[in-house]
């Protein structure tokens, strides 16, 4: 018996919707799941905000130029001698909680922030320098 052309077609066409019903949804999902944060660079690892919120990053920045950057400079080029180049990756390799304790009381020629910046600053201003390694 011959199938009229119009019923393959059309149970193409409806094979379709079902497929793209099943496979469509995930996919899309997915995508959306991994589609960079706004602000973020595309290359993984070193650099970039590491997906964090924008406005932390922002408020970092700020703390930054107002208290660090006359020694560590805007860029992460350091100013002074003997302070690490944090556009090198230099003095970032530890972990947040290392940062976190020299920020706060200060690491030999580093005078500590603990009385001048707030809890809130400091986590923003750490979220920051990590951004400057390029
Ligand atoms: C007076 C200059 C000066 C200022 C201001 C300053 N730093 Fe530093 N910082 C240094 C020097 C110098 C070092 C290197 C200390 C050493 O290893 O002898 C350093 C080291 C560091 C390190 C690496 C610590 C480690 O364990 O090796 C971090 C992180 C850091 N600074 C963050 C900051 C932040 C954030 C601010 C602002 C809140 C800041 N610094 C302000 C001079 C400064």
């Amino acid at each position: 018996m011959r199938v009229p052309r119009s019923a393959v077609v059309g149970s193409a066409a409806i094979a379709a919707v079902l497929i793209g019903m099943l496979v469509g949804f995930p996919i899309s999902a997915a995508k959306s799941a991994t589609t960079p944060a706004q602000g973020q660079k595309a290359t993984p690892g070193h650099g970039g905000d590491h997906g964090v919120d924008p406005r932390i990053i922002e408020r970092g920045k700020g703390t930054f130029a107002l208290y660090c950057a006359n020694c560590h400079g805007f860029d992460g080029v350091p100013n002074l001698p003997g302070t690490p180049d944090f556009s090198r990756g230099e003095g970032l390799q530890n972990i947040d909680a290392a940062l976190i304790n020299a920020i706060r009381f200060g690491v030999r020629s580093m005078p500590g922030f603990d009385q001048t910046i707030n809890k809130e600053e400091l986590i923003d201003v750490v979220f920051y320098i990590r951004t400057l390694q390029r």
